[in-house]
């Protein structure tokens, strides 16, 4: 497991991170702030998005805060929140990189294929796996140029096991 610690001697990351309003997003970008890592937080909800924001700067004052709510079940959400990341990482300074993505933002809506709504699977896809995809294809042009970051996708047991689930269920 890589450890988030940041000796405090080193310079501050630029730390990007989906679903970080609360629950794991919000604990992990806990510990990149307790380094005083600059982080770049995102969910669709704007007022627990700000909460979290509000709370994390007053807790942890040697961390640079930014969020930005976007949509990433909306086709354009992720890439727009590429974007916005992009823009204000290069605001710092020029050479300013990408040092840890963190793909976290995910919903899981139980169900299965007989009972559940129309459109209940794409929307779980659109989210947890198209969200991640468009928005690392925004920013792994800059990575790979730069030669640095790391990528994490936090993903769940349900999406190697989630359509037998589905399809299994009520047989
Ligand atoms: N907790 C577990 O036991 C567990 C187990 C396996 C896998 N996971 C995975 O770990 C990740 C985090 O889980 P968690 O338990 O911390 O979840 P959580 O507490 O429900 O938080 C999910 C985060 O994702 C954001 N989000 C949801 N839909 C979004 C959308 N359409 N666009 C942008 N952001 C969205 C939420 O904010 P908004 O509601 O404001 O959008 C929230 O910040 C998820 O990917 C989940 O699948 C969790």
């Amino acid at each position: 497991m890589m450890s988030f610690q940041n000796s405090s001697a080193e310079t501050p990351r630029n730390v990007i991170i989906t679903g970080a309003s609360r629950g794991l997003g919000k604990a992990m970008a806990a510990r990149f702030a307790q380094n005083g890592d600059r982080l770049f937080l995102s969910a669709s909800n704007a007022a627990s998005l700000y909460k979290t924001m509000e709370e994390l700067t007053s807790q942890y004052p040697a961390a640079l805060v930014k969020a930005k709510p976007f949509d990433l079940s909306e086709k354009g959400g992720a890439e727009d929140l590429g974007h916005w990341v992009l823009e204000e990482t290069g605001k710092i300074n020029r050479v300013s990189r990408i040092d840890v993505l963190i793909n976290n933002a995910g919903q899981f809506l139980p169900g299965t294929i007989v009972s559940e709504e129309t459109g209940v699977l794409e929307k779980l896809i659109e989210i947890n796996l198209y969200g991640a995809y468009r928005l690392t294809r925004v920013l792994l042009p800059k990575m790979m140029r730069d030669r640095a970051g790391h990528i994490f996708n936090i993903c769940s047991i349900a999406s190697a096991s989630l359509c037998q689930w589905r399809f299994l269920q009520h047989q």
